[in-house]
């Protein structure tokens, strides 16, 4: 069942690579990204959540481990699902072939919340997603999701540092097209992938049309520690990778 779109993570040789990324010890993933989204998520004894775009369970995991008394993993990816209930199974956890767009006619029970860590860039839809989203939260629910900053996701041409002609010093990051909203085809992986960019006003827009109060908003920057452990990781200086968002229903 996997969608069109998001097929990607089936191809063989798109999900190795994903793979080995995810398994670097320098992935932003674990360094930067996973540590805020778990944070936000707070306490989790005897909820029930939903991992929307779960991959291969990472979030999920950790989750069921915190105590959730019920957590659904949902993923378009036939693949990432394989490998979730393969590597990160527990008995608290469902996993299910899904994707994010037919979570409103195909789940029939409520959460209390829902989390998604850097998967709903590849939905176009937002004003359905969240009120999809929406309708499946007990009230006050929350919805915490991480996904990549709309001044990543901007460029229509391959990711872009600006640099020192002189001496290749990064001094900017490239964000042409950041007022064109819509698809993007970019290389990554070693693969045309197909995403969405929304600008940051139609994301929180669509929030709040959905009824979303917001809580908290992130654009995580590189700690001093980090730098240092990692110095790459200076150039997140220029623009932030993801942006992070927790939300409730009100
Ligand atoms: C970058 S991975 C993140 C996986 C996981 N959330 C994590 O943080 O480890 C993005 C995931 O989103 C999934 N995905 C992409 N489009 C989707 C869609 N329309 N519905 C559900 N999942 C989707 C992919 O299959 C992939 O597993």
């Amino acid at each position: 069942m996997s969608s069109e779109k998001s097929a990607i993570y089936d191809d063989d040789a798109f999900f190795n690579n994903y793979i080995n990324l995810r398994n670097a010890e320098s992935n932003y993933n674990d360094l930067i990204e996973q540590p805020i989204v778990f944070e936000l998520i707070g306490n989790v004894k005897d909820k029930a959540v939903m991992d929307i775009g779960c991959g291969y369970g990472a979030m999920t995991i950790k989750i069921a481990n915190s105590g959730a008394k019920y957590v659904l993993g949902i993923d378009s990816s036939k693949k990432m699902i394989q490998k979730g209930m393969l590597e990160n199974s527990h008995e608290n956890i469902t996993y299910k072939v899904l994707p994010a767009e037919q979570i409103a006619s195909s789940i029939h029970e409520k959460f209390d919340l829902i989390v998604s860590c850097l998967a709903i860039h590849y939905v176009e839809d937002f004003q359905k997603l969240f009120s999809d989203i929406y309708n499946l939260l007990e009230q006050n629910g929350n919805f915490i999701f991480s996904m990549e900053h709309p001044m990543y996701t901007a460029s229509k041409f391959p990711q872009q540092w600006v640099t020192e002609p002189s001496d290749n010093t990064v001094t900017g990051f490239v964000t042409d097209h950041y007022g064109d909203e819509g698809l993007r085809n970019i290389s990554w992986l070693g693969k045309q992938v197909k995403k969405y960019h929304h600008k940051i006003d139609t994301i929180f827009n669509a929030l709040i049309e959905a009824g979303f109060i917001l809580e908290k908003v992130i654009e995580p920057s590189p700690s001093a520690d980090l730098m240092k452990k990692v110095p790459k990781t200076i150039h997140e200086l220029h623009r932030p990778a993801y942006l992070i968002v927790k939300s409730r229903k009100g």
